[in-house]
């Protein structure tokens, strides 16, 4: 790809770009979020058009102007979000859309091939099996087998770790390295440091949407990546005190909710986080983490069992209840329910307490004092916006979450409930965030960190606990807990 410009309403998102993919070769697009990685896919799968630029594809100048165009040509993308019919079958998904009309096709050796290509790249499945009882993992297999189906030679993958526990992504990688071994190219887009440096051939770097280096992995390493990325130098080092922890603050004794499809969602969950105590909570996205959440912040009726927040029985408790015990929340939707798109950033800054202190005046509020402590947050949170009667819907999304964060731990919580709040965030958001939460420790906040990302929870956590299927599965010290350990029970095994 030569000299690609594509530019959406206010920015640039590929900003005169070159990529170069050869035969053979796993080759990642590291990038922060943002940095133009799917643009320039998207156009190499005919998705968007370039306003200028050449694609060469096998010597030629290509003209890409639909994803049947670029399938022709043999490229075969996998888009970060799944695009699967869920109520038909693994093999009907993957005969969609091909240019032999179904009949011609028989279905025994559409089977019989699936089974093949499974075997063949380490990615068993099901043909028969409908979409909606596979996992998250199961079905990235259905869109990576379908490209190979195909038998496309360029095959890209946007972010596809982002939906798989640790064993999954080990088994990803040997499928991509076995791609790669028999000739094909692989396009590997991740924000991921140790994933790109442990699986690719080269490493491309984009920020802003150009393209800042191209590295193999030898020559290179997280330190500066990290730095090629963000722009500026990345300290990887958390100075963290030694755990000792206080009283314990919140107790959940059997806890049971229903999730939203009607269906249990949390199966009998005891735990107790205490003062001064970082608990990661570990697990793979779906398995009971939110309704947890939302369990410990008020927001979820319990169908069993009891809460104990500093002692009292909050079993039935309002979220207010909640908020004035001095809980805080860091959702993972930060739009939606961290904050209100539409008002300002001093707004937004006061969500929480703007019924108390200095803001309230009897019914009135005080836009002085509102002002005031909102330019203070700016400042000591370094939220990068023009003022702050800003809305929030202008702030990019490491800039939000330092506002919700800031709004979050300003108030002195005793309790921080963080869901995912690195998740999206570039590396110098995420140093930040990690900071804060370690203060928020040492000033002797109770933090209960739900998180994907293992090594996240394993640096933060003083310990760590692991749910599956809406159960505890374990319990460990964070010095107990290794990868591999924690990584195999998100998968749901025992771990011996
Ligand atoms: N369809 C679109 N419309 C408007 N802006 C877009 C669109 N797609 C991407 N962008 C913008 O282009 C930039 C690059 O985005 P993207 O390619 O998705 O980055 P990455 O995949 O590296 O996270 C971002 O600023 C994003 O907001
Ligand atoms: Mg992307």
């Amino acid at each position: 790809m030569r000299r690609i410009i594509k530019s959406f309403p206010g920015v640039v998102a590929n900003d005169n770009l070159d990529f170069q993919l050869l035969p053979g070769e796993v080759h990642a697009l590291l990038g922060e979020n943002g940095a133009g990685k799917t643009t320039l896919m998207n156009i190499l799968y005919g998705l968007y058009r370039p306003d200028s630029g050449q694609i060469i594809v096998k010597g030629r100048e290509a003209k890409i102007n639909s994803p049947r165009d670029a399938m022709q040509l043999g490229i075969g993308m996998v888009h970060q979000h799944l695009k699967l019919v869920s109520t038909h079958s693994v093999a009907e998904n993957i005969i969609l859309g091909l240019n032999e009309p179904r009949f011609f096709l028989k279905m025994d050796e559409v089977h019989d091939r699936i089974h093949e290509l499974g075997e063949r790249y380490g990615l068993p499945v099901n043909p028969q099996q409908k979409i909606w009882q596979l996992s998250m993992g199961e079905r990235q297999r259905v869109e990576i087998l379908k490209i190979l189906f195909r038998e496309s030679d360029i095959l890209v993958l946007d972010e596809p770790t982002a939906l798989l526990a640790p064993p999954e992504i080990g088994e990803l990688f040997a499928a991509l390295r076995r791609m790669a071994s028999e000739g094909r190219g692989v396009v590997f887009i991740s924000h991921k440091l140790n994933e790109v440096l442990e699986v690719s051939d080269r490493i491309t770097v984009l920020r802003r949407g150009r393209a800042v280096d191209t590295r193999r992995p030898s020559e290179t390493n997280t330190a500066e990546l990290a730095n090629l990325m963000v722009g500026r130098p990345v300290l990887f080092k958390l100075e963290k005190k030694p755990f000792s922890p206080g009283a314990g603050f919140l107790e959940l004794q059997n806890v049971e909710v229903m999730g939203d499809k009607g269906l249990p969602a949390l199966k009998g969950i005891s735990l107790e986080i205490r003062a001064g105590e970082i608990l990661g909570l570990a697990g793979v996205a779906g398995n009971g983490q939110r309704e947890l959440a939302e369990v410990i912040t008020g927001l979820r009726r319990l169908t069993k069992g009891k809460i104990y927040v500093n002692g009292l029985d909050f079993t039935s408790s309002s979220p207010l209840d909640f908020l004035s015990a001095g809980i805080s929340y860091v959702p993972e939707d930060r739009q939606g329910v961290g904050s209100v798109a539409s008002m300002t950033v001093a707004e937004n800054l006061v969500l929480r307490e703007y019924r108390n202190g200095p803001f309230a005046r009897n019914i009135w509020l005080d836009f002085k004092a509102i002002d005031e402590h909102a330019s203070q947050l700016v400042s000591e949170f370094s939220i990068m916006t023009p003022d702050t009667r800003n809305p929030v819907q202008n702030l990019s999304g490491g800039n939000l979450q330092k506002l919700i964060l800031a709004r979050e731990l300003s108030r002195k919580p005793k309790l921080i409930v963080a869901e995912h709040p690195t998740r999206g965030l570039d590396v110098g958001a995420t140093e930040y965030v990690h900071q804060r939460l370690i203060q928020a420790r040492e000033q002797g906040s109770a933090v209960l960190l739900i998180s994907e990302d293992l090594d996240e929870i394993l640096t933060l956590g003083d310990n760590v606990a692991v749910i599956y299927e809406g159960k505890l599965v374990g319990l460990l010290s964070a010095q107990q807990a290794s990868i591999e350990v924690v990584g195999m029970m998100m998968a749901g095994s025992s771990g011996g």
